[in-house]
């Protein structure tokens, strides 16, 4: 029997911060180790995604790459047979198919979309790529027949319209595309109820990010360990001393201290409660430091022309997968003899 398919996908238009580590690469890499052998496993670079807001488009191609040396270090199995690791735009079909797609979805529908709202959908020139996002994104994942897409919150928007649109056109044409789970069992399947949210160190209610300007209170993968331990040092707290056991309700700055801690350290045996802010600073500063200069040992270590090797020859056996998807649509809608 074929084994079932799951796909993700992680944008490469900038480098990543420990919020990006934390939050998608690590759980992505986990999830490789946690299926192998069962399921299939599609892990893509959208790369025809990371310009529908303006790029620096110098820097795409080697950023698609690096980001992918990325994963590697942070221990994506490469030579595992059941992963399949490639570029988007190396494969047509999923321009192809998207068209297609078009002609199908509802302008309405697309317009309700909150992350093109949230990123420009009142400006006049906005650009239709934006607007279009989520129909490249239900290509990437019909091409394939998958049913398992592991995303984070603000995409599963976008999962749920794939698969209005899949069962619209099946419908119309038969069975033509495998429906992706739902989102009630796909976060069943990721099997994490709270999706971890590492915090910015200067402003704690709000996430690390790279799309907003605060290098202080972001941790990027590539920052010097000795500055990356500055910045824990000045992270903001809050005016009680000891450590205790903060929620990230009223001591969002300490919770996250003590969150980037059990992430990095999980077999950590420190009693954080009883330690004073200063303390707790040390021990995570500490921690991060030796976790970043680790982290970028190995992310030198990785062999460019094997990864380049390996993505050559999953994009052609992926390929074929997505051309033999594009061929039975292209029959139905009557492109060609059927
Ligand atoms: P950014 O907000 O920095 O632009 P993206 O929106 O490109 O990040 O997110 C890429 C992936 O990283 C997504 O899966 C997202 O859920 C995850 N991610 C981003 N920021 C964080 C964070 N602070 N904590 C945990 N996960 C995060
Ligand atoms: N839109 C996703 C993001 O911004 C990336 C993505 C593109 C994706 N195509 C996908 C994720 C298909 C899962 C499946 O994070």
């Amino acid at each position: 029997m074929q084994k079932q398919v799951i796909l993700t996908g992680l944008r490469s238009n900038s480098e990543f911060h420990l919020g990006n580590y934390l939050g998608a690469i690590l759980p992505m890499v986990e999830m490789q180790k946690r299926h192998a052998g069962q399921y299939q496993l599609n892990m893509f670079i959208p790369d025809l995604h990371s310009f529908t807001t303006p790029i620096d488009h110098g820097k795409l191609y080697q950023q698609t790459l690096q980001n992918l040396k990325v994963f590697v270090a942070a221990g994506l199995d490469i030579d595992q047979p059941d992963t399949f690791i490639y570029r988007q735009s190396y494969i047509p079909a999923h321009s192809e198919l998207t068209w297609i797609l078009d002609c199908f979805a509802y302008f309405g529908e697309l317009s309700r979309m909150t992350e093109f709202k949230d990123k420009g959908g009142n400006n006049e020139n906005v650009s239709v790529g934006l607007f279009n996002y989520p129909v490249l994104m239900a290509a990437d994942i019909l091409l394939y027949g998958a049913k398992w897409i592991p995303v984070g919150e603000d995409q599963r928007q976008h999962v749920e319209f794939t698969r209005d649109l899949a069962m619209r056109i099946n419908n119309k044409f038969g069975d033509l595309f495998v429906v992706p789970e739902d989102n009630a069992k796909q976060a069943e399947f990721v099997g994490r109820s709270e999706p971890v949210r590492i915090r910015s160190l200067r402003n704690p209610e709000r996430k690390m990010s790279k799309s907003v300007d605060d290098p202080a209170g972001t941790i990027m993968l590539i920052d010097n360990p000795e500055e990356a331990a500055k910045k824990i040092m000045s992270a903001t707290t809050d005016n009680l001393e000891k450590v205790g056991n903060p929620d990230f309700e009223s001591r969002p700055g300490v919770a996250n201290l003590v969150q980037i801690h059990k992430l990095l350290s999980p077999d950590s045996q420190n009693n954080l409660s009883e330690m004073s802010y200063k303390d707790l600073k040390d021990v995570v500063a500490k921690i991060v430091a030796d976790f970043l200069t680790n982290f970028q040992t190995r992310l030198a270590q990785v062999d460019e022309q094997q990864l380049l090797t390996k993505l050559e020859a999953d994009e052609q056996a992926t390929s074929r997968i997505a051309n033999e998807t594009l061929t039975k649509v292209q029959k139905a809608v009557g492109l060609r003899p059927s």
